[in-house]
């Protein structure tokens, strides 16, 4: 989808000639001397229009105007929230009637983020996955206006937005593919393929580098699968080598059957979705590609299958971690923090100013905060602090969960130095008290996206998220220190 933006009132709009072209009112709407407000104050009028978002009118042919329909879509008083809705349901309004131009134009001085907010829910709304479809209907809308009055100062915000919507669908559409066409090898490529990027680089470990690094808490998950496991390793230098680099680290179980302690049957298939995490860090370094900002940012993925065979491991094996602690997996399903664990190690090396890693870890946290926020657990309130609040500038919401040491007493082992699981009580924290062990190092964050990276039922799929909210927080940080 190619997006422009378009600094014109709608004198200019009426003029545009597009497919369709969705005319975005507030409540304080001032009728001008132009045939749009004119319109819209009499749909108004009659009642067939109502001024709430969410509610819009269609016209076809609209008379003193080049587009071939008109929407009209309330935005009530212009919060970002409205503004997602007016367009979702604009965009609804148009589905499957050969629209391919749209131009998306607000009546009013609009803020940077009900621009964002218009160009993540124009993406959002005509998004469609075609890689396994043999007939791929794909998506309809190929050019999108934004039309904003006056307002070239909002551009940098409509850019962020435009990049933040590459690496949202990038993240999607390895998140959506089934786990056979997107093993760790494929996700390997894809970011190998992200290095064709000036200021992106990428390396990949395999079996015999992991081992001589001693990962062998990773390597226990991997070992009870035939497809190899990858440790991928991705840079973006946008600022001088002195500047230290941010972290990120996304759980890559491209599969999850839960290992010797299998999972139930029923909805396993959406453990498919196991490496959203890894999809978001990808998500990450395409958007980067496309902004430039000047920062510097590591993405580390540790990426296998959680499968059984023979060589499988089994609740009770111990296993030694990179960082030496001996590990007594009790519970075969959770891998993720096994697998996590020694790439927390490995980002030692890189002396980060802080790292945060994104993984689908726990059903627990699912029944804690659903879909709607994120779990977020940090020992440090600074950086607490810049993800909730990266979170509510994007609408990637997240939500502060405890870390007392007291829930560290569920992992106590009598084999072990730690066990994998405590009880099913706070399971969410005690997932996270467990990769606490390996994060002394460095400021931590941990992100629990169980809930939040995809959809169920009749809308399955990954929703690409927390990708607007890892890109405000990198930003936020690359407005203070600008390049050189
Ligand atoms: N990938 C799952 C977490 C998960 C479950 C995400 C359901 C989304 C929906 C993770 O590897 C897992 O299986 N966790 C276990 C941990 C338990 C064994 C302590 C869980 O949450 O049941
Ligand atoms: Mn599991
Ligand atoms: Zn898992």
């Amino acid at each position: 989808m190619n997006f422009e933006f378009k600094t014109f009132d709608l004198t200019g709009a009426a003029r545009e000639k597009c497919d369709a072209l969705v005319v975005l009112f507030s409540s304080n709407l001032t009728t001008a001397n132009e045939p749009i407000t004119a319109l819209i104050a009499s749909a108004l009028k009659t009642g067939d229009l109502l001024d709430k978002p969410g509610k819009v009118l269609m016209t076809y042919r609209p008379s003193d105007m080049a587009a071939t329909r008109l929407v009209m879509a309330s935005v009530g008083e212009g919060a970002p929230k409205d503004v997602r809705q007016a367009v979702s349901a604009a965009v609804l309004a148009v589905k499957g009637k050969t629209v391919k131009k749209i131009c998306v134009c607000f009546s009013h001085l609009a803020k940077e983020d009900a621009i964002e907010a218009a160009v993540m829910a124009v993406a959002e709304a005509s998004y469609v996955y075609v890689s396994t479809k043999s007939k791929p209907e794909g998506r309809e809308l190929v050019r999108v206006q934004l039309g904003v009055p006056g307002g070239i100062k909002l551009k940098p915000a409509f850019d962020r937005a435009v990049a933040t919507v590459s690496g949202v669908e990038f993240a999607k559409e390895w998140a959506n593919r089934p786990a056979n066409h997107a093993t760790p090898t494929h996700l390997a490529g894809a970011a190998k393929a992200l290095a064709k990027f000036p200021n992106i680089k990428c390396e990949v470990l395999g079996l015999k580098e992991v081992a001589s690094l001693g990962m062998g808490s990773f390597m226990a998950v991997a070992q009870g699968s035939e497809e190899p496991l990858r440790f991928i390793v991705l840079h973006y230098n946008g600022a001088p080598k002195t500047q230290v680099p941010t972290v990120l680290i996304g759980k890559g179980i491209t599969f999850d059957s839960g290992g010797i302690s299998i999972k139930p049957a029923a909805e396993m298939d959406e453990m498919k979705f196991d490496m959203c995490g890894a999809a978001s860090v990808l998500g990450v370094f395409r958007a980067l590609a496309e902004l430039n900002p000047a920062i510097n940012v590591v993405g580390l993925i540790p990426s296998c299958e959680n499968l059984i065979n023979g060589r499988a491991v089994k609740p009770g094996d111990v296993v030694t971690s990179m960082s030496g602690q001996t590990i007594e997996i009790l519970n075969t399903d959770a891998e993720g923090r096994l697998v996590l664990c020694d790439a927390l190690t490995y980002a030692e090396r890189f002396k980060p100013r802080a790292v945060v890693d994104i993984a689908t870890l726990t059903g627990a946290c699912v029944v804690a905060l659903g879909a709607v926020r994120s779990g977020l657990f940090s020992p440090d309130d600074t950086l607490a602090a810049a993800l909730l609040s990266a979170g509510e500038k994007s609408a990637d919401l997240c939500w502060r969960m405890p870390l007392d040491d007291d829930y560290s007493e569920a992992l106590k082992s009598n084999f072990a130095d730690v066990a994998n699981v405590g009880g099913r009580a706070g399971g969410a924290v005690t997932a996270a008290k467990f990769l606490q062990r390996f994060a002394g190092k460095f400021p931590w964050a941990h992100l629990d996206i169980a809930g939040s990276a995809w959809k169920s039922g009749a809308a399955k799929g990954a929703t690409g998220r927390p990708v607007p909210l890892l890109l405000a927080y990198l930003l936020a940080h690359a407005q203070l220190k600008p390049a050189k």
